[in-house]
């Protein structure tokens, strides 16, 4: 394992201004992406979206890597580049969706298990000679009656740690991702009670594996109410919330925690990240976003899958870049939105 060169990946990452894009819709994702405008979701009509997306200008400047899926990496712009060469070509890094989705977990009714192992290490070695610098695995915890269990948690975490040391092993930055989940009517507390439990059981497993940390780049749900929770708790709690809680989970050895949106409007995404940075804490690990609704979504409904919106549509995906990036110095200004 090289682990200058992992560092070296791992901290342009969380470079301070910028953060990830998330892009790696697997074919029925972004096949409900697509249904809400009322577009096909072929893969002429997916490479074009992409396309829009990686070549976007104003927005690369803001974006340290772009997180494509299996089919993505492969495609090439109308003006003939390879994506991964396109995105390195404007300074960002390529990286890639490498878990194979979620199945029921077994005897645990209500929760999921990420699949993906088998056969990783070779094509972790195909997705690196494509470009790749950095892959992402993502776990999913859902909250309920009596969830997360244990069993979840521990096989989920080690599942995550066996794929972080595999993508190390071949020279790939792991993009680590326990998402608990915001779909129902729990409260913060909750939400925060899963979440500690959850990276508590992802660091024990990643040390059982000897996983460099400081060659990993950690992808948290922040700290908030559930989506149905009657009790919406307000931008500063949730940005207090969502520190203590990494504060008291998270190893200073790690560069950077990447949010993703996961259901929070693209304004909530990014006042809230905003609010984390701006409050001058010292903290160890940088704080950025790894977006994909928050990010995507204005872009989306602007390009309504005609070739004449493209141009608005990369405007809108270089303003929530910007914001974004802001977000990550703790200088975003909500009026900037009134203004866009
Ligand atoms: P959202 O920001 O839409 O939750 O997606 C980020 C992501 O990559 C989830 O794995």
């Amino acid at each position: 394992m090289d682990r200058q060169t992992l560092e070296e990946t791992a901290n342009a990452m969380v470079a301070p201004g910028r953060g990830i894009l998330a892009m790696d819709e697997s074919h029925p994702t972004c096949k409900r992406r697509f249904d809400s405008i009322g577009v096909e979701s072929n893969e002429e009509n997916r490479r074009a979206y992409r396309e829009l997306l990686i070549t976007a200008e104003g927005s690369s400047e803001h974006l340290s890597g772009y997180i494509l899926f299996d089919e993505t990496i492969r495609q090439r712009t109308a003006a003939g580049a390879a994506f991964p060469d396109h995105i390195a070509g404007n300074g960002s890094i390529p990286g890639i969706k490498v878990d194979k989705g979620t199945l029921d977990m077994p005897l645990h009714p209500g929760e999921k298990f990420t699949q993906g192992l088998d056969g990783l290490r070779d094509r972790l070695v195909e997705y690196r000679d494509l470009g790749a610098g950095f892959a992402k695995w993502r776990a999913v915890i859902t909250i309920g009656d009596g969830l997360p269990s244990g069993a979840c948690i521990e096989a989920n975490m080690y599942s995550l740690a066996l794929y972080a040391s595999i993508c190390q092993d071949a020279g790939v930055v792991p993009i680590v991702e326990p998402e608990v989940l915001m779909d129902g009517a729990h409260d913060i507390d909750a939400c925060d009670a899963a979440t500690r439990a959850t990276l508590r059981a992802l660091y024990e497993a990643l040390a059982e594996q000897d996983v460099h940390l400081e060659g990993t780049v950690l992808k948290a749900s922040m700290v908030l109410s559930g989506k149905d929770c009657p009790r919406r708790a307000p931008v500063a709690e949730v940005a207090e919330r969502t520190v203590a809680c990494l504060r008291n989970t998270v190893p200073a050895a790690v560069p950077g925690v990447v949010f993703l949106s996961g259901g929070q409007t693209a304004v909530q995404s990014t006042e809230h990240l905003n609010a984390m940075n701006a409050a001058g804490w010292n903290l160890p690990w940088r704080l950025s976003f790894s977006y994909g609704r928050a990010l995507q979504e204005p872009a989306l409904r602007a390009w309504d899958g005609d070739a004449a919106n493209v141009a608005s549509a990369q405007r809108q995906l270089a303003l929530r870049a910007r914001l974004n990036g802001a977000a990550t110095l703790g200088q975003y200004r909500g009026e900037t939105e009134a203004a866009a």
